[in-house]
């Protein structure tokens, strides 16, 4: 995977992803990141990309033409149109389904705006996708990029150790993630759940998959209704909804 990132902040980019997993996964060559300053793209001579907005109100907007040249500069580079991602409240919100799906991608653009935003001529002819980490509002795209790259990236094949665990963590078949415990067996007087020192690997698992369904209740049980579940599991779940209303002393 080729990431490109349309910036004012390259350096916040390159640090924020340039450790860790996503550092290694760039000394590797499994995916490999390119920061690109659009001020460099200002014909300025004070190196200017943002002015006044017309019509009044505070702050400034990015001008179109350093965002359209440093896109242009990209597409080249490319060799053809790529999906080019501007990050923004105003957009979709990002998901895991929407991670899986622009990980397929060869390469993706992210256009980090600043300041009140960017001018909507040049997001009209280059942005094919709107997106937003969250219904709430950063000072800049560069966090919602890291964010988007990151998660991205860990459904790339090589990026992380264990081609499983990108499978097996939080969201897969729309649950959440199961207890996990380490040594010692026993902390502050809690002993690890005894079904994991078993050695018995298909009670474990099945053990994992009642912790899964039960945590998803409790937390998010929003998640539920997309939830990947078998009949037997659809009947652990019924039961736990059974005890829960017992115990609110409810009718279900
Ligand atoms: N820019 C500012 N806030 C944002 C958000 N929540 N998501 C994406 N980009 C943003």
């Amino acid at each position: 995977m080729k990431y490109y990132v349309l910036t004012l902040f390259p350096e916040m980019i390159e640090q924020g992803l340039g450790t860790s997993i996503m550092g290694r996964a760039q000394s590797q060559g499994t995916i490999s990141l390119k920061s690109i300053n659009i001020r460099d793209f200002s014909e300025n001579k004070h190196g200017h990309v943002d002015d006044y907005p017309y019509g009044g109100g505070a702050g400034m907007v990015m001008q179109p033409g350093p965002v359209y040249r440093a896109c242009e500069a990209v597409e080249q580079e490319i060799g053809h149109k790529a999906r080019i991602i501007y990050m923004t409240p105003q957009g979709r919100v990002f998901d895991q389904k929407m991670a899986e799906e622009l990980a397929q991608e060869e390469e993706l653009v992210f256009l980090c705006g600043h300041y009140e935003g960017i001018d909507e001529r040049v997001l009209e002819l280059k942005v094919t996708d709107f997106v937003s980490i969250g219904d709430y509002v950063l000072t800049g795209g560069e966090l919602p990029a890291m964010v988007m790259i990151d998660c991205i990236s860990r459904l790339v094949p090589g990026v992380l150790n264990n081609n499983m665990s990108a499978e097996v963590e939080s969201f897969y078949d729309n649950l959440l993630e199961y207890p996990q415990y380490t040594r010692p067996e026993e902390f502050m007087g809690m002993r690890v759940p005894e079904v994991l020192l078993s050695g018995h690997h298909a009670n474990i698992e099945k053990w994992r998959r009642q912790q899964s369904i039960k945590r998803t209740l409790e937390r998010r049980p929003d998640l539920l209704e997309e939830a990947n579940l078998s009949k037997k599991e659809k009947q652990y779940l019924d039961q736990l909804l059974r005890e829960r209303a017992k115990e609110n002393n409810e009718e279900i």
